[in-house]
């Protein structure tokens, strides 16, 4: 039986792979433990996963870390859980830098703390010149904010005369993304057993491959990665097209 990682094509990698990390609390329940438990627990496969897709030459990973939505979270949780994704990014700079990992972040940071938004903002300074793996932390982040916050932007370079609104199209909405220079996800996966988008990336994913897994995130490894890029690899992506012109297209490549 071939190892999973053997079993990956290395020519039909996704470039952009994004992760809903979800499931830390349940599982440290589960173990009779804090939530907080799960979040420091799940840090180490945060470790593994980067690993993971640096080692077979991912391009771009998002991790969902923290929704604009969390923070209605209890204050103890969303203090412990800031603390501990500062703290980590902080630590993590010089094992990026040695990884050759560009560390980008997507969210409001004007909501996080100003310690906070300091030290990440520091983080990604230091690793700006790093050119493998663009590792993206999706921070205070949600789509519908990231959506109003593109509309405005919009309408206040058409109020400048900066753009003209007759011409604006798909290309324009994306360029006021804040996943502005990332190209789109082929692969989304949200672990612990939830089976929705919870506001994450949702113009983005238009044409993502979602993978679900019952792992909690806290257990979850690069041979679980692993699988859902052969799961992946073998689905068929047909961009609205028919079955038989996608096999014809890969015929004549
Ligand atoms: C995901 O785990 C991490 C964050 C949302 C910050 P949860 O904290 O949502 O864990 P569950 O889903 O309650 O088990
Ligand atoms: C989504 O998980 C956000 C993150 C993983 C950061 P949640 O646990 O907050 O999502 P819901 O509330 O179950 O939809
Ligand atoms: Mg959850």
């Amino acid at each position: 039986m071939k190892q999973v990682f053997e079993q990956i094509d290395r020519s039909r990698l996704p470039k952009h792979i994004a992760i809903i990390m979800d499931g830390n609390g349940r599982w440290a329940e589960e173990k009779g433990q804090e939530r907080l438990y799960g979040h420091f627990q799940g840090v180490e496969s945060v470790r593994n996963i980067v690993e993971g897709c640096a080692s077979i030459g991912i391009q771009y990973l998002t991790l969902y870390a923290f929704s604009t939505e969390n923070w209605d979270r209890p204050q103890q949780e969303v203090d412990g859980l800031m603390a501990l994704l500062v703290d980590t990014i902080h630590k993590e700079v010089p094992d990026l830098n040695k990884n050759n990992i560009r560390l980008r972040m997507i969210g409001d940071m004007s909501m996080l703390p100003t310690f906070a938004q300091e030290a990440l903002q520091e983080a990604i300074e230091k690793t700006a010149q790093n050119t493998g793996l663009n590792l993206i932390m999706a921070l205070s982040y949600s789509s519908r904010w990231e959506l109003a916050n593109a509309i405005k932007n919009i309408a206040i370079d058409v109020k400048s005369g900066k753009i003209n609104p007759e011409a604006i199209n798909q290309n324009t909405v994306q360029q006021y993304l804040a996943t502005k220079d990332f190209p789109d996800p082929e692969l989304m996966i949200r672990t612990s057993g939830e089976y929705r988008i919870s506001n994450f990336l949702l113009y983005q994913l238009a044409y993502s491959e979602l993978y679900f897994t019952e792992t909690c995130w806290p257990d979850f490894r690069k041979e679980n990665l692993y699988q859902a890029i052969i799961d992946f690899q073998h689905r068929e992506r047909r961009f609205g097209k028919t079955g038989n012109q996608i096999k014809n297209e890969i015929v004549s490549v």
